[in-house]
C-alpha cells in the first residue's frame, strides 16, 4: 500500500526559520512520494486509505549525515580524551574486532535494530576497513526498511597493525571488491570513505579520486574537527593550502559530480568554508561529539549566514545518543554557549533553525528529503506524547519543542520511509 493519507497535526519546516503547522491536516502520499498536506481530503485522493492519527504529531523522518556503525557497541564508555588518544586508545581496537564475522554479526545486529526503532529515516554510515563486515551491515541496512549510505572504510597509514591495510593498492582492490559485493541492494548504497587524511596516503587518496571519478559514487570523511588533528595533517600535507584542500587535490571534496559530506568542521576557516561552498560540500555537524571529545563548537550561525549546506550528525561514538531529536537539542545548546563564551556577534540556533537542520538540511543530501511539500520523499514519524502529560493545554509546536528537548525516540510510534510502512 504506497497510496495513503496520514491524518494529524503536521508540522515541517519551509525555510530554516519557518515552522509550518496543520492542525487537523492530512499528508498524501502517492507512489511513496508526497502530493501536498490539505485541510480536507480533495476528491481527487477520496478512494485512498486515511491512517487516523488524530491527536499526535506528524514529522518528517529525520537524517543522521554522519554515523560510525562499528562504534555504536562501545559507545557511552570512555569519553575522558580528545579525538587522536581516543582513535588510538578505544576507537581502533574496538573497530579492529570487526574482523571477526560472528562478532560484526552481533554487534551490527543491536544497531540496524536500533536504528530502525529510531526516529532516524536516513543515515549516512562509516562501517569499518573489513569487506565482509561491512557487506553484513549492508544486508542488515538494507532489510531495515532505512535509506542508507555506507562506506567501506579505506586506512592504509598511522594506524595500528590490527587495523591498518597494508598498501594502497591493497585498499583499492578491497574496496573494487566491496562495491561489485553490494551491486544488489537498493536501499543502501556505497559512499568511497577515507577515514580521515592521516589515515591515507597519498596514492591512497590518488587512487580512491580515480574510483570516485569513474563510479560517480559520494564521498564521505572528517574535516578539521580537533586542533592537534588539524596541525598534524599540516605536517602531513606541507602542499596543501589547508585541510580541505588536501581532500580537493585528489577530487575528493565536492564538485560536479562528487556529493561529499565532511563531518565536524568546527575549525574551518574563511578560505575552507568558501570552498566548501564552491564545491557545494555538505557538512554533517555533530555537537554532541565535538563537546564529549572536547573538539569545539562548530560555527553554525556562520555556515548557515554563507549558504553552507548543513545536516546534523549523531557521530556514534563521539557521540553517545544516536537520536537526532537529540542532536537538535544538542545543536541549539551548544550554539548558546559560543555566543555567550565566544562571540556575541552570532546568535544561538533556534529550535525551528536546529529542526530544519535534521530534517531537510540533511535531508538535501538524498534528494528532496525532509519536508511534506508535493514531490518531496514521503518519509514521516508518528509521534505519541501520551506519556508527557502536561496540566495546561499545548499547541503542536510546543509538544515538538518538547519532544525535541527530552529526546525522546520512544514518542516514535509509526515509521515511513518512501512511503513504506516500517512500524
Ligand atoms: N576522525 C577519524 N576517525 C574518526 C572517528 O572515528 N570519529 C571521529 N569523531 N573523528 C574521526
Ligand atoms: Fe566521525
Amino acid at each position: 500500500m504506497n497510496n495513503f493519507a496520514l491524518k494529524g497535526d503536521i508540522l515541517f519546516s519551509r525555510t530554516p526559520t519557518e515552522l509550518a503547522v496543520f492542525e487537523r491536516h492530512y499528508a498524501v502520499c502517492i507512489d511513496g512520494v508526497c502530493a501536498g498536506v490539505f485541510s480536507e481530503l480533495p476528491e481527487r485522493f477520496a478512494a485512498i486509505p486515511v491512517l487516523d492519527y488524530t491527536g499526535k504529531l506528524i514529522i518528517p523522518g529525520l537524517v543522521d549525515l554522519h554515523a560510525h556503525a562499528p562504534q555504536y557497541a562501545f559507545r557511552a564508555l570512555d569519553m575522558d580524551l580528545e579525538l587522536l588518544d581516543w582513535l588510538d586508545t578505544q576507537t581502533f581496537p574496538q573497530e579492529a574486532r570487526y574482523a571477526d564475522l560472528g562478532y560484526a554479526q552481533t554487534a551490527y545486529t543491536i544497531f540496524a535494530d536500533a536504528l530502525r526503532r529510531s526516529a532516524t529515516t536516513r543515515a549516512v554510515l562509516f562501517g569499518t576497513l573489513h569487506v565482509p563486515a561491512t557487506r553484513l551491515l549492508m544486508e542488515l541496512l538494507e532489510q531495515s526498511g532505512l535509506e542508507t549510505y555506507v562506506g567501506k572504510v579505506n586506512m592504509n597509514r598511522n594506524s595500528p597493525d590490527c587495523l591498518c591495510e597494508s598498501d594502497a593498492a591493497t585498499s583499492l582492490a578491497a574496496t573494487r571488491d566491496w562495491l561489485d559485493s553490494c551491486r544488489s541492494l537498493t536501499h543502501c548504497r556505497p559512499i568511497l570513505t577515507p577515514r580521515f587524511v592521516p589515515s591515507c596516503s597519498d596514492a591512497l587518496m590518488q587512487g580512491l579520486g580515480d574510483l570516485q571519478r569513474e563510479t560517480g559514487l559520494p564521498v564521505q570523511s572528517h574535516l578539521s574537527e580537533n586542533q592537534g588533528e588539524i596541525a598534524w595533517v599540516r605536517e602531513l600535507c606541507p602542499q596543501s593550502t589547508s585541510y580541505g584542500d588536501a581532500y580537493d587535490r585528489f577530487g575528493l571534496f565536492g564538485g560536479d559530480g562528487c556529493p561529499t559530506i565532511m563531518a565536524h568542521c568546527v575549525w574551518s576557516d574563511a578560505d575552507e568554508r568558501a570552498l566548501m561552498k564552491r564545491n557545494g560540500v555538505f557538512i554533517a555537524h555533530c555537537p554532541q561529539s565535538n563537546t564529549n571529545l572536547s573538539s569545539g563548537i562548530a560555527p553554525v550561525r556562520t555556515f548557515l549566514r554563507e549558504g553552507l549546506s548543513v545536516g546534523l550528525g549523531s557521530d556514534i561514538a563521539g557521540g553517545v545518543h544516536l537520536s537526532i531529536l537529540r542532536a537538535m537539542a544538542d545543536a541549539v545548546q551548544v550554539s548558546k554557549l559560543r555566543w555567550r563564551l565566544c562571540d556575541q556577534s552570532l546568535p544561538p540556533l533556534t529550535l525551528p533553525e536546529a529542526f530544519f537542520l535534521g530534517t531537510r538540511g540533511g535531508g538535501a543530501f538524498f534528494g528532496k528529503v525532509g519536508a511534506f511539500e508535493p514531490g518531496y520523499a514521503f518519509d514521516a514519524l508518528v509521534l505519541d506524547d501520551a506519556d508527557l502529560p502536561c496540566p495546561f493545554a499545548l499547541t503542536p509546536e510546543q509538544r515538538l519543542t518538547r519532544i525535541i528537548y527530552l529526546s525522546d525516540d520512544h514518542a516514535v510510534q509509526h515509521k515511513f520511509v518512501d512511503g513504506r510502512k516500517l512500524f
